[in-house]
């Protein structure tokens, strides 16, 4: 089986990362779109990411959602592109090893494996939850990871492994901050809805925004956190934005108070900067047009079929709170002395994780969280956190920590594709 090299695949719902392992970083990263003909009866093939982007006329969709393959067509499609075009490496002779969601179920599991085997006829894979995976970067096997792509989550691992105790969720991430970037310029009469400006959006925000880095809990303005955050002229946050058709945006504001979703309810966010008044009714109304996000702390997750991870008290209200309430659920033996260590090696990653000021806010809001006596908070962002669970998957494959732990496709064809949920298991 070592014969054969492995092929690292950081499966996400925006882009999936892949590229050989003992590599420092992906080779390939595929926006996660398949474009088809509108027509059913149409011969044409299907376009795959950076193809399918481009296209017009054509029916779009995503093989997954918040962490999870939703369409295996689409996820196969894409898998075929990375092996035959993107890497050009034959699945046959290469073992796969994949990163999966703390919430993937089982029977999504064994379906990627069934898919692995049976359509890619691959010799191996192995399944790993991609939060096991950034700590290696730094060549430790004990911290907090928390990633931030599609949404927020976060856990505690100790000596490698997950402490299903700590698992802990934010439905906020990078979809979530561009809609409300995009919201948040359209009330101020930008119009920025086609799918081309959409692009447009999330390119804004890779580009401008921020978050502000000492921001109190009782603030009453946005002119308050503004003064507080050491921001006190507008030319020192204004910015322009230049459209493809040469039309200038002015981005000012928006750029701090969009990533404050992962701080606050946008209620709160809209009424702190004056766009909604701060009114019951108001408040209500808003509410119910948000999709839930500031019911979140009530809403019990449904768990899709039989999930690896049962408890169903999963979510956060903020980002800081996701951490802390994590920490503080780590179930360890020598919970005071393991929680200590987790305070201090809390690890972001993932693409949310890159905007400017997220490490110091979250260590100043951390440290809100004690009166006194707050135990040694550090926030750690390697440089290269967009992909350090790819990056962290390159440096696993090498250590021969998954040495015998491979599903091999003899086993596979013995015990059928269930056994991946005894095969990996190392890490959970
Ligand atoms: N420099 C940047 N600054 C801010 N956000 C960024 C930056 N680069 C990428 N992003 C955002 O990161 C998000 C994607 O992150 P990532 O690639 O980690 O997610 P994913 O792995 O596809 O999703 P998941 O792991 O949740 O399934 C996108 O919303 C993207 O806009
Ligand atoms: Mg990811």
């Amino acid at each position: 089986m070592e014969e054969y090299p492995v092929i690292v695949i950081d499966n996400g719902t925006t882009t999936t990362k892949s590229g050989y392992a003992g590599d420092d970083s992906p080779r390939s990263c595929i926006p996660m779109v398949v474009a088809r003909s509108k027509d059913k009866n149409s011969t044409q093939n299907a376009y795959v990411g950076d193809w399918a982007l481009g296209k017009k006329n054509m029916h779009f969709s995503h093989p997954m959602e918040k962490g999870l393959i939703t369409n295996w067509d689409d996820m196969e499609r894409i898998w075929n592109e990375i092996f035959f075009i993107e890497l050009r490496v034959d699945p046959e002779e290469n073992r796969i090893l994949l990163t999966e969601s703390l919430f993937n179920p089982k029977q999504k599991r064994e379906k990627t494996t069934e898919i692995m085997f049976e359509t890619f006829k691959t010799p191996a894979v192995y399944l790993i939850p991609s939060h096991c995976l950034p700590l290696y970067n730094l060549g430790r096997e004990t911290g907090t990871v928390i990633d931030m792509g599609s949404m927020s989550s976060c856990c505690c691992i100790i000596d490698g492994k997950i402490d299903r105790n700590s698992i802990k969720k934010l439905d906020v991430g990078g979809k979530e901050v561009t809609n409300f970037l995009q919201e948040l310029l359209e009330r101020k009469g930008y119009s920025l809805s086609n799918k081309i400006e959409r692009v447009n959006v999330r390119d804004i925000k890779e580009k401008l925004s921020f978050c502000l880095t000492n921001n109190k809990q009782k603030m009453s303005s946005i002119e308050e956190i503004i003064k507080e955050s050491g921001i006190n002229s507008d030319e020192k946050y204004h910015q322009n934005y230049q459209l493809p058709d040469k039309q200038n945006l002015a981005i000012g504001k928006e750029r701090f108070l969009s990533t404050e979703l992962f701080f606050r309810s946008k209620i709160e966010i809209l009424q702190l900067s004056g766009l909604v008044e701060n009114k019951g009714n108001e408040k209500d109304k808003i509410m119910i047009n948000q999709k839930g996000y500031d019911k979140l702390e009530q809403k019990k997750v449904v768990v899709e079929n039989e999930n690896q991870i049962e408890s169903s008290d999963f979510n956060s209200s903020s980002l800081p709170n996701m951490i802390y309430k994590s920490i503080l659920n780590c179930s360890s033996k020598e919970k005071e002395k393991t929680q200590k260590e987790m305070f201090k090696n809390i690890v972001i990653s993932g693409g949310s994780s890159m905007f400017e000021g997220l490490q110091e806010r979250l260590t100043h809001e951390l440290n809100l969280f004690w009166a006194e006596n707050a135990p040694e908070i550090k926030v750690i962002a390697p440089p290269e956190r967009k992909f350090l669970a790819w990056v962290g998957g390159s440096i696993l494959s090498e250590l021969n920590k998954l040495q015998n732990k491979w599903f091999t496709k003899a086993e596979y064809n013995e015990n059928g594709s269930s056994y991946v949920n005894i095969k990996c298991n190392d890490f959970l």
